[in-house]
């Protein structure tokens, strides 16, 4: 079979007091034993393409197939095949890490003799040994992120969907988990993850798509998404919003990509980096700009949102779902970006 997971068409309306087109006609297909990437921001989809192919919601047209089976007609079968870690995670507060890991083995109808060690194995493997025996509502943000990644392999499943499943983490558990990730594809395993971070999906996934209101907006490997942006992002903040007009000009010559100019800040995808960089400074050095701030960072799913569709993720936010979700979103962003920076320098 070449393929271990497949939607077509998925579309799916949450009616309401205002109806929310949630997915509107969403088709991609992932072959067996890779990683594949679905990237949106808040609002994109991303969730309601989980849950349809996990079972748990149904659309209201279009097909869903995991490992060949219609995920509608042959829902049981299906649940028995994959593993879900969710984005809010399904896990019992009042219970220890370890319990939760026997009782979801014991669900999953495991051996009873294998049900313990097979918790034992996982808490090892998430670095949760030594907070096993405590109850889950004493867990930090990260510990239960990583104990519900844990709990969707217990049953070793063959397809597993992953939602936002670093999102809160700290880089260190982070590159933990992506290491996890790495060794059960190296195994096998199909992985579907959702994400904020193009440097997550860049990191893992052979090939992601992008979704923007219900829609998949762009699709392909990493590297083609990334090419159409050029490599780095030149990101200058300036003293005044004068300086960053001008600044905004000067970088334009660095081509071919036109800088934005945002309140203060300017940016500017640059194909060679270092090199856009060094002929960046000398321009605003020679016209006496002093920038308070000059980073060379990798491109972020804001970036590529901006690239496909002149929009920034965050304005979709702030028409929707109000300053708070909208506040979020902008910590999310910057969370991600923090996490990669590949040179930062303070000027002032
Ligand atoms: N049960 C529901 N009832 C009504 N609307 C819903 C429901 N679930 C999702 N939606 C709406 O459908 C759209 C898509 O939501 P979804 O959760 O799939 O997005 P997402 O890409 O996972 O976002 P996030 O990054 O915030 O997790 C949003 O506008 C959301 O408000
Ligand atoms: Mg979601």
């Amino acid at each position: 079979m070449q393929y271990a997971i497949e939607a077509e068409q998925l579309k799916k309306t949450f009616t309401g007091k205002h109806d929310v087109r949630a997915l509107d006609g969403v088709s991609f297909s992932v072959k067996e034993g890779t990683v594949f990437g679905l990237l949106g921001p808040n609002g994109s989809g991303k969730t309601t393409a989980v849950r349809i192919l996990t079972t748990i919601l149904r659309p209201d047209s279009g097909v869903a197939r995991v490992l060949g089976h219609d995920v509608d007609k042959k829902a049981a079968l299906v649940r028995s095949l994959i593993g879900l870690a969710g984005q809010y995670a399904a896990v019992d507060e009042n219970l220890t890490g370890r319990e939760n890991l026997q009782m979801i083995g014991n669900l999953n109808h495991l051996e009873r003799a294998a049900v313990a060690g097979r918790a034992k194995d996982l808490l090892d493997q998430f670095n949760l040994a030594d907070a096993g025996d405590r109850p889950l509502k004493t867990y930090s943000g990260g510990m239960r992120r990583r104990l519900d990644l844990a709990a969707a392999l217990v049953a070793r499943p063959t397809v597993l969907f992953l939602d936002e499943p670093t999102t809160g983490l700290d880089p260190h558990s982070r590159n933990d988990l992506w290491e996890v990730i790495e060794n059960l594809v190296g195994g096998g395993t199909t992985v579907l993850l959702t994400t904020q971070y193009l440097e997550e999906a860049d990191r893992l996934a052979s090939n992601l798509a992008v979704l923007d209101h219900g829609r998949v907006i762009a699709e392909g490997t990493p590297a083609e998404l990334k090419a159409d942006l050029g490599a780095t992002v030149l990101e200058v903040g300036l003293a005044t919003t004068d300086d960053a007009t001008r600044t905004g000009t000067l970088l334009a010559a660095l081509g071919p990509h036109a800088p934005t100019v945002n309140g203060t800040v300017v940016e500017v995808t640059v194909d060679d980096g270092p090199t856009s960089a060094m002929a960046g400074l000398r321009s605003l050095d020679q016209e006496g700009i002093i920038p308070t701030t000059f980073t060379l960072r990798e491109p972020s799913l804001d970036d590529v949102f901006l690239a496909l569709t002149g929009r920034r993720t965050e304005d979709e936010t702030e028409e929707t779902d109000g300053p708070d979700k909208k506040r979020r979103s902008r910590e999310r962003r910057r969370a991600a970006t923090e996490s990669m920076p590949v040179a930062t320098g303070e000027f002032s």
